[in-house]
């Protein structure tokens, strides 16, 4: 029996999961697709496209959730920083591995008050909160200072353009072999150009429909 498979977070993740899927916005129809791509895509205008979809969980896939577990847990990581925690599904799945590490810190931030408040409620509910660190406002100015000696793994699943910034942010801290989990990292082609350049200083490919996996070498 593992955290995640246990009482009560799989039920917990099964209604969470359910609850994202049933859950709408009016806001999303009002972009056109070209719209949409131009925003998810924009350095500038993030804070507002995301605040118009603040009802919105943007959640991982649950078989992206069920990886970080699996790449947290077979990695040792005690030390997690996320970028982008919505109502905090991903954030379950690596405090989770976490505590099946035996114990650990994540830190993890997100600009819409609305939403720190829903998971900091689901991460309370899920028995993790302890855990967990929500550091609530930009991630350019939450990530800047105060950030542990040395990190062992990193999810970028915010603003997809300023996943460079947030990785910039990071990279001093990040340990040989740490591993950095980027979701939907199509949107952002300067960071997988970053990324996957040889002399980037990582070993980067591709993982599944959504999430570029890379490995930081030294
Ligand atoms: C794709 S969702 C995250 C989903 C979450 N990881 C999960 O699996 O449940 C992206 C979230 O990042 C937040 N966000 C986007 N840019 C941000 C920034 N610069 N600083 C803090 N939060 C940001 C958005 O408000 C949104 O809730």
């Amino acid at each position: 029996m593992s955290t995640l498979t246990g009482t009560p977070l799989a039920p917990l993740l099964a209604r969470l999961f359910k609850e994202a899927n049933a859950a709408t916005s009016p806001a999303i129809a009002r972009y056109s697709r070209e719209e949409r791509a131009r925003l998810v895509n924009s350095k500038t205008e993030y804070r507002q496209f995301y605040g118009s979809l603040k009802d919105l969980w943007l959640a991982v896939s649950l078989e992206t959730g069920t990886l970080l577990y699996m790449l947290a847990r077979s990695t040792g990581a005690r030390i997690i920083v996320e970028f982008g925690t919505s109502f905090g599904i991903s954030t379950l799945y690596l405090a989770a591995a976490l505590r099946d590490n035996g114990g650990g810190r994540l830190i993890t931030t997100e600009f819409e008050p609305s939403k720190v408040v829903r998971a900091k409620s689901n991460l309370t509910e899920g028995g993790l909160i302890d855990l967990v660190e929500i550091r609530e406002g930009d991630a350019l100015e939450t990530l800047s200072a105060d950030l542990p000696e040395r990190i062992d793994l990193l999810l970028l699943d915010g603003a997809k353009a300023l996943y460079p910034e947030v990785l910039s942010l990071v990279e001093s801290r990040l340990r040989p072999g740490a591993l950095v989990i980027a979701d939907n990292a199509d949107f952002s082609p300067e960071y997988l150009a970053r990324v996957r350049s040889p002399a980037g200083g990582y070993m980067s490919m591709p993982f599944g429909d959504d999430v570029e996996l890379s490995m930081r070498l030294n």
